[in-house]
């Protein structure tokens, strides 16, 4: 079987904002089909990596390439970690899902069937077609989210970009979540890279993982990442990793700026 084709390749890439660095010398690749976890704790730089990806940001060494295809082309999807919806908004679901499909691929254009049919694919994908008629001012927290997915997917990227979709939800729904996306990633053909502070919630369906300290980036398999070599050389101290009943426990230690009660990273049940 032949390797599967890349679909983002990062490389060398710094970044800078206000005057201070945030990433150094980041290097990893996004392969087709890859479920990859993007893991840090709060203010590592996540969401900086997700918006250098989409080329909203811009960095001060290094590149991010696309090598099958021109800007144009870039089949790309992104759900960002937080949204602002007026509630008063008088739009409905089918309708936001459907924006989804203008300006990236086609230009402004008229609906046509075929755009219904799609829309109402997605969200038939992400289990929400239930909302279709429904004001997206008027959703919660949960189904918003869902849709959200569902517009990043109505264009038919081969990559779909999450921002932290698991923050604020409770273990039920992180699980549903999860395991959603595992079945839209199978049924959309998308690759899927996704932000977030711990990495157990992911462990079931990840198949890479690109861990974020100390602004540097280690990626690859997840047994090959979430190990002390890797992560003490990572984190530029001796850090403990832990295997608990199936679960990770990082244990990056403390220094006088870094009380543990604080350190996402710190899990313990
Ligand atoms: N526009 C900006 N200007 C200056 N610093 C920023 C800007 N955006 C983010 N940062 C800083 O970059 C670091 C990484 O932020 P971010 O990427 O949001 O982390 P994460 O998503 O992992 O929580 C933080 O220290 C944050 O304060
Ligand atoms: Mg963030």
């Amino acid at each position: 079987m032949s390797a599967p084709a890349t679909i983002v390749d990062v490389r060398g890439v710094d970044v800078e904002l206000g005057g201070r660095r945030i990433l150094t010398d980041v290097n990893f690749s996004v392969r087709s089909g890859d479920f990859t976890g993007l893991i840090g704790s709060n203010g590592a730089g996540k969401t900086t990596l997700l918006r250098l990806m989409l080329g909203l940001v811009q960095p001060t060494q290094g590149e991010v390439v696309w090598p099958s295809h021109a800007r144009e082309q870039r089949r790309v999807g992104y759900v960002p970690q937080k949204v602002a919806l007026d509630v008063d908004v008088p739009l409905r679901v089918r309708d936001f899902v459907a924006l989804g499909d203008d300006g990236h691929r086609y230009g402004l254009r008229r609906r046509t069937p075929d755009t219904w049919r799609r829309v109402h694919d997605v969200l038939d994908a992400v289990e929400a077609s239930d909302l279709a008629e429904r004001r997206i001012g008027a959703l919660s927290g949960g189904e918003l989210q869902r849709v959200l997915m569902a517009h990043a997917l109505v264009s038919a990227p081969e990559l779909l970009l999450l921002d932290e979709p698991l923050a604020n939800l409770d273990p039920g729904a992180t699980e549903d979540i999860v395991s959603l996306l595992a079945r839209v990633r199978e049924r959309e053909h998308v690759a899927i890279l996704l932000s977030a502070h711990d990495i157990n919630s992911l462990l079931g369906v990840m198949d890479r993982v690109v861990y974020i300290a100390n602004a540097h980036v280690a990626s690859g398999p997840t047994d090959e990442v979430v190990r002390p070599d890797v992560l003490s050389k990572l984190y530029g101290h001796h850090v403990d990793v832990v295997r608990v009943h199936g679960r990770f426990l990082v244990v990056t230690g403390t220094t006088s700026q870094e009380p543990v009660a604080e350190h996402p990273d710190l899990v313990v049940e």
